[in-house]
């Protein structure tokens, strides 16, 4: 590619699940595989951007020229987000971070066959809060939905002040969690568009396609 449209950006994406804690050998998580965050990381670097992934556990290989942070909880996510996004020009929040966590972590591995109740405390947002801040790069969110996909996606990015929402329907095999493709429709300042259905790399180079020109 002779002309580079993310040369001289700053990109910071998340990806794959959070991780939360009830005691050192059981957690509270997702199928989040990390494939289309992992996507959209090779593929901005290959537009030219400097890339930070912020990746909760994954089975995939760190991308080719990107800088790979490994989290566990979401509140490491926030850490690392937090650290990084205010001098970024473009925060994707891929990651499918865990909105709640065990209220207590237990120190030693929970004993006892009976039944228990697992109280949940809720997470920090981590989109909602890169959005918020003064200054901050563009964001870019994701929204996993399993029904009325589009509604709760309108809701979701206005709730969370996402500049653009990438909003996909987890109940179809071939999108969403897992799958090596996806199938999005893309929530702008411009209006709604849906994008081709294909590889999870083709989907991320049909979203930074349209992003890119709009970055500062
Ligand atoms: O990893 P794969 O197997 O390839 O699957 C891809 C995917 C389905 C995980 C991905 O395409 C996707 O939809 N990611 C977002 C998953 C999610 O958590 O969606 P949500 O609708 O719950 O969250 C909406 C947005 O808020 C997301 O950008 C999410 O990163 C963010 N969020 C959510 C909760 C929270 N506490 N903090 C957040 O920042």
């Amino acid at each position: 590619l002779a002309v580079k449209p993310l040369a001289g950006k700053r990109v910071v994406i998340t990806a794959g699940p959070t991780r939360e804690p009830l005691d050192p050998v059981r957690f509270v998580s997702n199928r989040s595989s990390g494939k289309m965050g992992y996507a959209l990381a090779a593929t901005a670097a290959e537009l030219g951007a400097a890339v930070t992934l912020v990746s909760g556990p994954t089975a995939l290989p760190d991308p080719v020229a990107v800088d790979t942070v490994r989290v566990e909880t979401a509140e490491e996510m926030l850490d690392a987000v937090q650290e990084r996004a205010a001098d970024a020009d473009l925060f994707v929040g891929c990651a499918a971070v865990s909105d709640h966590k065990p209220a207590e972590r237990l120190d030693r591995k929970r004993k006892g066959k009976g039944g228990f109740a697992l109280e949940l405390t809720p997470n920090p947002d981590i989109l909602a809060a890169v959005a918020a801040l003064d200054n901050g790069p563009v964001t870019l969110g994701f929204a996993a939905e399993t029904h009325d996909a589009l509604a709760h996606g309108r809701e979701k990015r206005a709730a969370k002040g996402a500049d653009w929402l990438a909003v996909n329907d987890v109940t179809e095999a071939d999108a969403g969690f897992e799958a090596d493709t996806n199938r999005v429709t893309l929530l702008g300042p411009d209006g709604e568009e849906t994008l081709p259905f294909g590889t999870k790399h083709e989907v991320a180079r049909a979203l930074l396609a349209r992003i890119a020109p709009r970055l500062a």
